[in-house]
């Protein structure tokens, strides 16, 4: 399988470029498509010890993926999955590794999660369904601040809002309901309870039936250092985290078998990534949200710490859950990995596009210090930016989380354009 495997992956941002890398990295050497993929996504992988990725050119997705023979479709982002466009591929014979529109709906419909983690019995904040100022104001009176409020459908990391006061949720439910800032994915909401703790990012790879875990990370969810400032898609990761002792296994036993049980109970296609955001409170941990596909920049941080000396390639892993089996990860025991987001200015509400980063250029690039392309674009030979989060600095190590923060930092460093936003504390604060 592993010398001609031909692979897609589906996206553009920094976690599809750390998915392509990874792959091209692996000791089997497939093939890599990437729909739409970026420049800098290709410039930068053109360097690595096999061929670069190529872009993969057709009328149609579906048509391309034929003609071409592709033996492999990766999904990176939430949308192509909540569009169904796993179910389109599969129809064709095509295999595919991302769940189904119905396992989608875990992340697309924060009120269908909410239904799954009940009927699966797992820990998680109290909440009310939503569709109104009034209503979100009565079901307040239920709650103690801050209060949380969540957009039902997708919002690429601007449906939360958390707000200390009642004045303050008031707003937010005006914006969802009257103002309709987020359109149809904001004409429902849950109300929830505001859990205290602290935060980990599990995600394992699941045929639907059982599931592997991939070690457990810290994303970095405020734009601004000391956890200050508005929610973003995510401003750094380090992995793995290390945990108190038991806390995994009670991880895996009362939340990831239960929603996995659920799943197969309910008939739910769902071969790929399942993403448990946990709250770790003092009743243990507790669910915040479900994503069907890799975080970003999680999979930044996780992608580099499989040990494919010692078990399956990403290549074989991905072939694996998409032909429905369950493979042997072996991870890398002494590895870290640090990702540092480098946003643009304006960042989350409005990013500047279009300003120059000059000194991309001249970075030197390592396989413990690089910087992957999350939202660029080249114009007249030179990068600039073009999306909120533009790059990620990575940093791997295999003597410290302290070496791996530095070499990331050290990237970030060398690569600053004018009004770039990064937070200086990612991997020291919890
Ligand atoms: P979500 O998209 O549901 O994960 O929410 C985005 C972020 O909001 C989470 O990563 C948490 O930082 C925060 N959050 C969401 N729900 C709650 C909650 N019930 N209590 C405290 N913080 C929350
Ligand atoms: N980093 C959080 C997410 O991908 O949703």
């Amino acid at each position: 399988m592993s010398q001609s495997c031909r692979v897609l992956v589906i996206g553009q941002g920094g976690r599809e470029h750390a998915i392509v890398r990874q792959l091209l990295l692996g000791r089997d050497a497939p093939e890599v498509f990437v729909w739409p993929g970026s420049d800098g996504m290709f410039e930068a992988t053109a360097g690595l010890r096999h061929a670069a990725a190529q872009r993969l050119v057709g009328a149609s997705l579906i048509d391309a993926v034929l003609e071409q023979k592709i033996d492999l479709v990766v999904i990176g982002p939430e949308q192509p999955l909540a569009d169904g466009i796993a179910d389109q591929l599969r129809a064709k014979g095509v295999l595919v590794f991302g769940p189904s529109k119905d396992g989608a709906r875990l992340e697309s419909s924060k009120i269908y999660a909410k239904e799954i983690m009940q009927a699966a019995g797992v820990l998680t904040a109290r909440s009310f369904v939503v569709d109104s100022v009034e209503r979100t104001l009565a079901s307040a009176r239920e709650f103690k601040p801050p209060y949380v409020l969540k957009a039902d459908g997708l919002a690429a990391g601007k449906g939360v809002f958390i707000e200390k006061t009642l004045a303050g949720l008031e707003q937010a439910a005006r914006a969802l309901f009257e103002q309709r800032v987020l359109g149809d994915a904001g004409a429902r909401a849950l109300l929830e309870e505001f859990s205290p703790g602290y935060e980990v990012s599990h995600l394992v790879l699941t045929n639907g039936k059982t599931a592997v875990a991939l070690p457990p990370a810290r994303d970095h969810k405020r734009l601004l250092d000391g956890d200050q400032g508005p929610n973003t898609g995510g401003m750094g990761v380090v992995a793995p985290v290390s945990l108190p002792e038991g806390l995994l296994e009670k991880i895996e036993r009362d939340i990831v078998a239960p929603v996995v049980s659920e799943l197969d109970r309910r008939g739910i296609l769902f071969r790929g990534v399942l993403y448990f955001g946990l709250m770790i409170t003092s009743d243990g941990p507790s669910v915040l949200e479900f994503n069907t596909r890799f975080g970003d920049p999680e999979a930044q941080a996780l992608m580099p710490l499989l040990d494919e000396g010692r078990g399956p390639t990403w290549t074989e892993a991905f072939m694996a859950i998409a032909q429905g089996e369950v493979p042997r990860l072996v991870w890398n025991e002494r590895r870290k990995v640090a990702c540092v987001v480098m946003a643009a200015e304006g960042y989350p509400d409005s990013p500047l596009k279009g300003v120059a980063i000059p000194k991309l250029k001249e970075l030197n690039q390592t396989t413990a210090s690089y910087v992957l392309h999350a939202g660029t674009e080249k114009r007249g030979g030179e990068y600039v930016t073009n999306g909120g989060r533009v790059l990620n600095a990575v940093g791997v190590s295999e003597r410290s989380l302290d070496d791996a923060l530095a070499r990331a930092y050290d990237a970030a460093e060398s690569v600053r354009w004018a009004g770039c936003q990064l937070r200086k504390d990612i991997g020291r604060t919890v």
